[in-house]
């Protein structure tokens, strides 16, 4: 098989928050790109024979003790592009100077290209761009001659047409430089040569290869939830090995309607996978039996579905299951700075954390390196279900943290009876005016009329919001009709509920969620 990760580009990490954004976007243009630590040995990142290097940017200085530096062999053998702090490394290593800037330049600002660099072929001589950078370049390197300008940067972009070397001192990947897709797609096609080759499919079967080479005839163990991440990582890993993997899927009674059912449908039955399906209903209505407060419901939940899956997980074990796969994608590790060791600690991250230390599981993750929508696009050249490509956020507790108050059986079928008529609803209107939206219960009882009976039941409220990345958030201008046929609904079809609100706080200060 010809290696479909073949002439693409090595990014070199040091240590700046964009660099997976720079492989994401060069894997937008259809080639793959693959991020290396700095001073990762050539006979790792040559390994797929790249076209053209990245060297990414960082929060250092290049004169500071230890900084890090490009690799010898990176130096001049392939195209490059230097960005950032990946721009001030050149600088040195070529043997231009770079500076302390007494101004930093931190967010927008215009730059000029003057010169006819195939760079900057096809854009406007002006355009802006996003800086983020303390040092600047005081002297280009001999052979490099500056191709761009700002107002604080004489250097704000340099280029070796002969040996194929360019920089840039802002960022070309952040959408904050709207041309910046255009830079990129002039260095990787224009000066690389490369071809667009890489797309879902052949991450498909790039991955299934890999996890045949690693997981041989052993057997592998994934817990699926039933969200789009774990989904396309069973499905992956299904085509890679077949009956070697066994999915075990804990129903813990706090999914939304019908959920529990797809998941047994598509997976045990559409795709014919070992799945072990564990309702544990019970034993989850148990343990939040009397509890509240919040933070004491997501820790006995998320102790008690690690307490089953570790049982299961045991069991496999013991009849020689070896491999623990992940749905873990690259949010998810972005912040742990696992993968790099420049960056920052933010806070570490688990995904399926906590199973006992005895359980000694090789882990594999074939979505590591990948963003939500790559997962999605994977996901549908896999042939999955849109209800599952593109199910929304949902959170690992479930409707416990959606059902206020005490959770009981009936009032979590109460949620879930007015969850699906809110989803239905807006779904049958336009499912694009919110990105996310479901019911939550309250535990507020309030006066009502019925026909002629005076009624006394709990409050349902309609959360439903816009946002891009769910750090913060807007709630939603549905229409009133919308909102009057879900809550003419609700009270009349929904056992114990005479009331329905619409929850009208963005976050911050409110959270999407309301526990
Ligand atoms: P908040 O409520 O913090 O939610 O504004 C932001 C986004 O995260 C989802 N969410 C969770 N997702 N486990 C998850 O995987 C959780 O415990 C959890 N809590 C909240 C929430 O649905 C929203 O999309």
């Amino acid at each position: 098989m010809t290696d479909p990760r073949a002439g693409g580009i090595a990014i070199f990490d040091f240590g700046s928050q964009y660099t997976q954004l720079i492989a994401r976007r060069v894997r937008e243009l259809g080639v793959y790109a693959e991020v290396f630590s700095f001073d990762a040995p050539l006979e790792q990142v040559g390994r797929h024979q790249p076209r053209g290097y990245i060297f990414s940017g960082g929060p250092n200085s290049v004169y500071d003790d230890g900084s890090p530096q490009i690799p010898d062999y990176a130096l001049n053998s392939l195209p490059a592009l230097g960005i950032c702090y990946g721009m001030q490394a050149m600088t040195r290593a070529f043997g231009g100077v770079v500076a302390g800037s007494t101004t930093r330049e931190y967010g927008s600002a215009r730059v000029h290209h003057h010169d006819e660099s195939p760079l900057f072929a096809g854009i406007a001589p002006e355009l802006d761009v996003w800086m983020s950078h303390g040092d600047r370049i005081e002297r280009p390197p001999q052979g490099f001659i500056p191709i761009a300008a700002s107002e604080n940067s004489p250097f704000a972009a340099m280029g070796d047409p002969t040996r194929k070397q360019y920089a840039v001192q802002f960022h070309p990947e952040v959408v904050h430089t709207p041309r910046g897709r255009e830079i990129l797609y002039n260095f990787v096609f224009g000066i690389c040569e490369c071809e667009a080759n890489w797309s879902a499919g052949a991450f498909i079967q790039d991955q299934i290869h890999a996890v045949r080479e690693r997981v041989g005839d052993q057997r592998v163990l994934l817990a699926l939830s039933g969200g789009v991440d774990s989904a396309v990582a069973g499905v992956l890993l299904h085509q890679a090995v077949g009956d070697q993997l066994t999915c075990v899927f804990v129903d813990t009674g706090m999914m939304r309607k019908g959920e529990p059912e797809q998941v047994t449908r598509v997976f045990g039955g559409q795709q014919h996978m070992n799945l072990i399906a564990v309702n544990a209903t019970e034993q989850f209505l148990d343990t939040l039996d009397g509890v509240t407060e919040p933070e004491a419901k997501r820790k006995r939940i998320g102790r008690l579905f690690i307490d089953i899956f570790s049982e299961q997980a045991r069991g496999l074990a013991d009849a020689g299951v070896k491999f623990l796969a992940q749905g873990t994608i690259y949010p998810d590790v972005i912040e742990s700075a696992a993968n790099s060791k420049t960056a920052k600690v933010i806070k570490s991250h688990h995904n399926v954390g906590g199973l006992p230390e005895d359980l000694h599981f090789e882990l594999v993750e074939p979505l590591r390196d990948l963003f939500k929508d790559e997962v999605r696009k994977v996901g549908e050249a896999l042939g999955l279900p849109a209800s599952i490509v593109w199910r929304q956020p949902f959170p690992g507790p479930g409707l416990a943290v959606r059902c206020l108050g005490e959770i009981t059986w009936d009032r979590l079928e109460t949620l879930r009876e007015a969850d699906a008529i809110f989803t239905a609803e807006l779904e049958s209107y336009d499912s694009a005016l919110a990105a996310q939206y479901f019911a939550v219960l309250l535990p507020v009882k309030s006066v009502g009329v019925m026909g002629d009976n005076r009624t006394y039941e709990e409050v349902i409220a309609l959360r439903a919001v816009t946002t891009d990345d769910f750090m913060t958030a807007d709630w939603a201008r549905l229409p009133y009709d919308v909102l009057a046929r879900a809550s003419s609904r609700i009270v009349n079809q929904v056992r114990g509920v005479n009331r329905v609100v619409y929850d009208v706080t963005s976050k911050p200060p409110g959270t999407i969620e309301w526990e």
